[in-house]
């Protein structure tokens, strides 16, 4: 059965699209097979998969504002497994189109659903906004995968992270399950660091993926090689945490669907 994540954190910078080409290129290493979708106007993913935005003929856009099926949107990759459905810039003004437009919230995972999903996974890489965007593919979605960066604001962030779940089960899909948090940039160094993840730990539990993932600079490098890390830097240590965590989110996601772990937070 395919499992469909949502990358999403309304927070700018703290990883989402560091998150979503690296676990998919570490799920892909598992011989998963993953379908990214980037509904960022920003086109990070899209970019940093090699592909020029210039030359994309069908974007997500087509997709959700113009109804075009998903499948001819979809394309191949660098990276073995891993396929891809790229943004482009028109999607800069879809928030305002999909105002206009019934069933705004549901437009992707309509798309999704009639669409013959041969993968294992979707991974849907959200822009830094709650807006129609990102509620189409927590709608589609139905699991969160949340970057949380090991930094002051991220304390700050959690109590409107826990309101933004809460409010997305209330209003579009109490089923909404946290397939996992992701901590990002983490520096062992720093006490404010550990003082973060233990915070987190403490809100989210079990939900809160290892090993941590460390602030490398080649994670930061790889995407202007249109590469995910794992072919950028296969053995540095942002490769490895990447690798490692894939392998246990897909885990947790086989223990989740047979009821062995928790879906946290509580409403
Ligand atoms: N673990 C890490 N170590 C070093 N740099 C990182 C790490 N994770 C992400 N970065 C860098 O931090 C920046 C923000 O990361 P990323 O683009 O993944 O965040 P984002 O949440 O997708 O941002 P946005 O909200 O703009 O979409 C990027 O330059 C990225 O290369
Ligand atoms: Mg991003």
């Amino acid at each position: 059965m395919v499992s469909v994540l949502a990358v999403a954190n309304q927070k700018g910078g703290v990883g989402k699209t560091t998150t979503a080409v690296n676990v998919a290129a570490g799920l892909a290493e598992m011989n998963r097979t993953v379908l990214l979708i980037d509904t960022d106007p920003q086109a990070n993913l899209t970019s940093g998969l090699g592909v020029d935005r210039r030359q994309v003929h069908t974007s997500v856009y087509d997709v959700l504002v113009l109804g075009r099926p998903l499948a001819e949107a979809i394309i191949p990759t660098e990276v073995d497994r891993v396929h891809l459905v790229p943004s482009d810039i028109a999607l800069a003004g879809s928030e305002v189109e999909l105002a206009g437009l019934s069933q705004r919230e549901h437009r992707l995972r309509q798309a999704l659903e009639s669409t013959d999903l041969a993968w294992d996974y979707v991974i849907i890489d959200c822009p830094p906004s709650l807006g129609l965007l990102t509620v189409n593919a927590v709608v589609a979605a139905g699991q969160l995968l949340i970057p949380v960066q090991c930094e002051f604001y991220a304390l700050e962030g959690l109590g409107l992270l826990t309101h933004t779940i809460a409010l997305l089960r209330r209003e579009l899909n109490p089923r909404l399950t946290i397939a996992g948090i992701v901590m990002t940039q983490f520096d062992g160094r720093l006490a404010l660091a550990h003082q973060v993840v233990d915070e987190v730990s403490t809100r989210f539990g079990d939900a809160v993926l290892r090993p941590l993932i460390p602030r490398n600079v080649r994670l930061s490098e790889a995407p202007s090689h249109g590469l995910p890390i794992t072919a950028y830097d296969p053995e540095c240590r942002g490769a490895q945490a990447y690798r490692e965590l894939a392998a246990n989110l897909d885990a947790r996601l086989r223990d989740l669907s047979s009821g062995l772990a928790s879906a946290g937070p509580p409403a």
